[in-house]
């Protein structure tokens, strides 16, 4: 490798992959474990492509320190899981579930023993049904049962695990389960799904300060955003003005309040009277300062002026003559340009990647090997843009593939793979793919080779 074409990353960079607990730990109701919104929703007919379930998932609950070690041959320097909240409070709220604790215990022991840092997500979208049948996030109750488990569970981990994502997505929590109602609980409410949004982010700020005043080390904590950049589908003033819009409802509905402490004046325009009240203190709660803010990216949107769209009146249109995947348009040069833009609009502490990558069809070929080219391409394109985002000043401090294995892929069952290591879901056997050993490369050389 020449110099020239060789990428470092800084030194303290944290190379790591991702999963979430619905989606790989299957046992749904072991232990004492009680059932989420995820559990009745893929258990409802037709809500689920083939009607697949995460009740098996890819069983890393029991097969956790076989994923571990394969963790430790790849080199991750991190790893990042969510937490079940049912599996620690099968009603979401009052009596605790020791055995739910013991798991997290023994995977963040198992990790810390092969120095890898685990990073845990409090919620990866598995709310406890119990407290859906309460209302769920349109409720203001949860906030205060989210922050009850927080306490929870950093009572028990906060010695040890020192990163913390508190959501993952509110996005899709609140606008695909509460409106779209293509993903759990299934609901088809816009005004729901917009309380939903304002209870998610204000469970976020109390969650952080009751992780901050339970744990017992010092933490980093942030709330994982995913984000598009958003392009317009034309130069006309009506498809320009239909992707600021949807740059509105989509990316600043989250970070604005969180980084700044307010909500875009615009919304007004956009949702008026259907916007859920907020209290005096709210806004500064939500905006409780984080250590870092975790930015999920995976492709740009492009956005067409359309009366009848049901959000935001913008339409996405998936322009011609680019690379495709099976979720999306492949764009890398979108994460340079959102992060160069989160870093002038909000100036984070940090940034952390916590989740990029791709569904590429892929599968063992003959000689047991899993030949995922376009994955790598993916990856290595998308990690030259965050370099390139680095080199301009933006302090991104990490990044976690998604995702460490094939795994549960929510509405579209098992059909789509973003793992970097292959899994049989017949015999649950784990191969790691190209994609995987090209990975632990880069982490082993801290940087990449562009050749
Ligand atoms: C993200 C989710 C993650 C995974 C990827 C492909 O939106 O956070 O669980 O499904 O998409």
């Amino acid at each position: 490798m020449t110099e020239k074409t060789f990428l470092h990353f800084p030194g303290n960079f944290v190379w790591g992959a991702a999963t979430a607990a619905y989606q790989v730990e299957g046992a749904w109701n072991e232990d004492g474990k009680g059932p989420s919104i995820w559990d009745t929703f893929c258990h409802q007919p037709g809500n689920i492509a083939r009607d697949e379930t995460g009740d098996v998932a890819i069983d890393h609950y029991h097969r956790w320190e076989g994923d571990i070690g394969i963790m430790a041959d790849l080199d991750l320097r991190a790893y990042r899981f969510s937490i079940s909240w049912p599996r620690i409070m099968p009603q979401g709220t009052g009596a605790v579930n020791p055995a739910g604790l013991d798991f997290y215990d023994r995977l963040v022991d198992g990790l810390l023993k092969h120095g890898i840092e685990p990073c845990a997500t409090l919620y990866h979208w598995d709310l406890p049904q119990a407290l859906q049948d309460r209302g769920g996030w349109p409720n203001r109750d949860t906030v205060h049962h989210f922050a009850e488990y927080a306490r929870v569970v950093a009572g028990r981990l906060g010695d040890r695990v020192t990163t913390w994502v508190t959501h993952n997505e509110p996005f899709v929590i609140a606008l695909a389960g509460y409106y779209f109602g293509n993903f759990a609980p299934g609901v088809k409410d816009l005004g729901a799904a917009l309380k939903a949004v304002h209870h998610l982010l204000l469970s976020h700020g109390y969650a952080v300060e009751a992780l901050r005043d339970t744990a017992r080390c010092k933490l980093q904590i942030g709330i994982t955003l995913d984000f598009h950049p958003i392009h317009s589908a034309s130069d006309t003033e009506q498809d320009r003005q239909a992707a600021t819009r949807f740059d509105t409802a989509r990316n600043r509905l989250f970070a604005d309040p969180v980084c700044l402490g307010k909500y875009p004046e615009e919304l007004d325009a956009i949702y008026g009277s259907l916007l859920p009240r907020v209290e005096p203190e709210d806004l500064k709660r939500i905006a409780t300062p984080i250590d870092f803010l975790g930015v999920n990216y995976y492709t740009r949107a492009v956005i067409q002026h359309d009366p009848e769209a049901p959000f935001a009146k913008a339409r996405r249109i998936l322009p011609e003559g680019n690379d495709y995947s099976q979720m999306w348009e492949t764009y890398p040069a979108g994460i340079h340009e959102l992060l160069t833009r989160l870093w002038a609009d909000y100036h984070p502490a940090k940034i952390l990647i916590t989740e990029n990558g791709d569904a590429v069809p892929d599968g063992l070929d003959i000689d047991g090997r899993v030949r995922d080219v376009r994955r790598i391409r993916y990856l290595r394109d998308h990690l030259a843009q965050i370099h390139r985002a680095i080199v301009d000043g933006v302090p991104v401090g990490g990044y976690f593939a998604w995702s460490l294995m094939d795994n549960f892929e929510w509405a579209y069952g098992y059909g789509m793979r973003f793992g970097i290591v292959y899994v049989d879901y017949e015999s649950l056997k784990r191969t790691v793919k190209d994609s995987g050993r090209w990975y632990a490369q880069v982490i082993r050389d801290n940087g990449l080779d562009m050749a």
